[in-house]
């Protein structure tokens, strides 16, 4: 998070200088090819992320080339679809959120270049990006949005994602502390800096199941350094985080149903093909381990869908499903290569 773009690829280069040190003595690299290597980046770094990792690698004396650049939608997808060929869209819920699924091409009629043969392409919809008078934005989300780093982007990302959530509800708690001193007569100074509380922290003190709240009251003794926190305090943090969750897990779940709609797996499969499944491959911190969201964002999705149609829809947990992903794209471009 604090280094440079050098010292990054440097390090990605130096870990695959250690896992080509572990091939065995049978690993013959055909004549004439490199290693080729899936890469997945999804975050804008104003770079071209190929060339920096080429030029890292070639630092490092590495025979390595990468000849798929993904973002973690469409390797998630890739993965997915390998694993289970019923699969029809990825999701990422973690530090940001996003999605890809598959269209037709005729539906896409910002595509001037040569059409594929399959007569499909990928979208990568950045929907983190989705911003609509439909979308209320509450005092705090705005004031989030003001004095983040990409201020006026990622609108729905910051109402959904693992980097915003534990933030969102730090600002609620400040207001309360400032406008009903719900820590007390004084109000916490660390609970005015930004980010100080964090998803991760959130989903602790929302799991807490004890009957005093004591996991709950620890950590905000921990993070804010408030040392005695009455009951109802305690109860009104639950509250605000099992809130901030469920508006998230909510907006999440619409996003995905959008999606489905769009591909008409939005209703029960018709007499033509009453075994049809679709599968929506998920993969991310927070849909993994923020189970309160995670199953939120399950139920949200069959309330929306309805029974008849929620039995034939299957979300699936895609573990490093990005990387796996990029992975086979490079495996299947580097056999297309050899046919051709
Ligand atoms: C990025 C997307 C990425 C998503 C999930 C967002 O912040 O803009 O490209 O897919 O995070 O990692």
């Amino acid at each position: 998070m604090v280094g440079t773009s050098t010292e990054l690829f440097d390090f990605i280069a130096a870990e695959l200088e250690r896992f080509v040190e572990t091939e065995g003595d049978d690993f013959h690299l055909p004549e004439g090819r490199h290693r080729e290597l899936g890469f997945t980046f999804s975050f804008p770094v104003g770079e071209d992320v190929v060339a920096e990792l080429s030029s890292a690698m070639e630092r490092q004396g590495l025979d390595m080339k990468v000849t798929a650049l993904v973002n973690d939608t469409v390797g998630t997808l890739a993965g997915g679809i390998y694993a289970d060929n019923d699969v029809v869209a990825a999701v990422i819920l973690g530090t940001g959120t996003n999605a890809a699924y598959v269209e037709h091409v005729d539906a896409i009629p910002k595509w001037k270049g040569p059409l594929p043969r399959s007569g499909n392409m990928v979208i990568n919809m950045e929907w983190g990006n989705f911003k609509s008078d439909k979308l209320p934005r509450s005092d705090y989300d705005i004031a989030l949005d003001f004095e983040s780093l990409n201020p006026g982007e990622q609108m729905y990302e910051k109402m959904i994602s693992g980097m915003y959530l534990g933030e969102v509800v730090r600002r609620i708690l400040l207001r309360l502390a400032h406008d009903a001193s719900l820590f007390g007569d004084v109000v916490p100074s660390k609970l005015e800096k930004l980010f100080v509380l964090r998803t991760p922290d959130m989903s602790a003190m929302h799991h807490d199941t004890s009957h005093d709240l004591k996991h709950l009251g620890a950590k905000l003794k921990d993070i804010l350094g408030v040392a005695d926190t009455s009951m109802e305090a305690r109860y009104i943090t639950l509250h605000v985080c099992d809130k901030v969750a469920e508006r998230g897990a909510r907006l999440a779940a619409a996003g995905i149903y959008g999606i489905l709609k769009k591909l008409g797996r939005d209703r029960a499969p018709s007499g033509g093909c009453p075994k049809q499944r679709t599968v929506v491959a998920i993969d991310g911190g927070l849909y993994e381990h923020y189970k309160k969201f995670s199953s939120r964002v399950e139920a949200t999705l069959a309330e929306l869908l309805g029974e008849a149609a929620a039995s034939s829809v299957v979300v699936k947990m895609a573990n490093d499903g990005s990387g796996i992903g990029a992975a086979l794209l490079a495996a299947s471009h580097s056999q297309y290569n050899v046919v051709e």
